[in-house]
């Protein structure tokens, strides 16, 4: 692992996530940058004193020439360190998983598919809502055509982070507010792209073209909200608003689609159920780990109704899919990296150009069809 210290937010839950599954071991890092924190972290997860790094490049370096090399790398830093770190394991030939927003610009992302392609890696990137039993369910659901076809997508994720920070006068998101550690977008690129690639994930659509106005908040240069209109491919709209600045809201992610035959939405706050509505029927609420959800989305689920799933398990779905991609791999077979369910690099990539287009859409007052 690189990034994700004991101190940290999210590579807690990578950790969790993998020990979830059983297949994987912790065996190297370069956790921080801070010596204290490094030794911490590696003393908590008892790595050896010779896997103990003090550079990610020491570690890519080191990693390559063993004999037991480790197969893949979580990448778990702030995000300015996504490309260079991916792009140096990929050269070495070692399988990536890297958080969101998976670069800064779109050229590094397709740079990145190609040196993962010339050396035969793996890639994915933990869009972790995608891992949800129930947005897979509505996945199978739309597939299956139970609502008919989608011909609108309407997706909203509140935080109000930014605002308690700027109420409260706090510089706490650190790296967050930095442009060129966080890059050319603020919550457009920290959680606009969950949005996203929970519809690309679920429809299959990707935007052909967007309209996009951003939101600032006083003294800082990024961006607390997106207010989007996107038209995506497949003749499917949407409406779509990200915003980190919504006084009152934990993690609102709701995505609602919207077919000529029923709807579906999916709330992450309430995320072992799913609700169908459809034309002159009583209202569904499907209910997670039950006989009738569909059997490739049953796959997905670890624990009976009734007991909540929720991040972690998400989290060890996707990591299950891409080990799964990697024993396969190791098997010598043929792999496609769609066919295992984990967003790959080309979800990635979509994210990127995702956010590039608001920013394009928004500078420009107008519709961003292209990057
Ligand atoms: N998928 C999700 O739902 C989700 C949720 C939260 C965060 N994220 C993403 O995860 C990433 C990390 O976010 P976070 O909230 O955990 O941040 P964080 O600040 O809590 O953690 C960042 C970690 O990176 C380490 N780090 C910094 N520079 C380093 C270097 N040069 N070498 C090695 N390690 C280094 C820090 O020591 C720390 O451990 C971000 O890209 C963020 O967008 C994704």
């Amino acid at each position: 692992m690189v990034g994700g210290d004991t101190g940290a937010f999210i590579g807690n839950v990578h950790r969790s996530a993998i020990r979830m599954n059983d297949n994987a071991l912790l065996v190297a890092g370069c956790f921080s940058s801070n010596t204290e924190k490094q030794n911490n972290t590696c003393n908590t997860y008892g790595i050896n004193e010779d896997r103990n790094y003090a550079t990610y490049e020491e570690m890519a370096d080191s990693e390559e020439k063993r004999e037991d090399k480790i197969d893949f790398v979580v990448i778990a830093t702030p995000n300015y360190l996504h490309y260079p770190v991916a792009k140096l394991f990929l050269e070495k030939g070692i399988h990536v998983v890297c958080e969101k927003p998976l670069c800064f610009t779109p050229e590094e992302g397709y740079q990145l598919k190609q040196i993962a392609k010339d050396n035969g890696c793996l890639f994915g990137v933990t869009y972790t809502y995608c891992g949800y039993a129930m947005v897979r369910e509505a996945r199978e659901l739309v597939k299956g055509g139970v609502i008919g076809k989608v011909n609108m997508v309407v997706g909203e994720y509140l935080q109000d982070g930014k605002l308690r920070s700027k109420l409260s006068g706090s510089t706490a998101r650190g790296w967050r507010q930095d442009p060129t550690k966080s890059g050319p977008s603020g919550t457009t690129a920290d959680v606009g792209v969950h949005i996203d690639s929970v519809i690309s994930y679920v429809t299959g659509a990707t935007i052909d073209s967007l309209q996009c106005s951003l939101e600032y908040i006083e003294g800082s240069e990024l961006d607390c909200g997106a207010r989007i209109m996107a038209q995506y491919t497949g003749g499917i709209s949407g409406i779509l608003y990200a915003s980190q600045a919504s006084a009152g809201f934990d993690n609102f992610l709701r995505i609602l689609f919207i077919g000529d035959r029923g709807t579906l939405e999916f709330v992450q706050e309430d995320s072992n159920y799913l609700k169908l509505m459809k034309i002159n029927e009583p209202i569904q609420i499907l209910s997670r780990g039950k006989s009738y959800m569909t059997k490739e989305a049953l796959h997905d689920v670890r624990l009976p109704a009734g007991h909540p799933e929720g991040l972690v398990e998400a989290f060890a779905n996707i990591y299950r899919d891409f080990a799964n991609a990697i024993f396969d791999k190791l098997e010598g077979k043929e792999i496609i990296e769609e066919a295992y369910g984990y967003p790959t690099i080309d979800m990635g990539i979509k994210g990127v150009e995702f956010f590039t287009l608001c920013i394009k859409s928004n500078n420009n007052k107008s519709t961003s069809e292209h990057i």
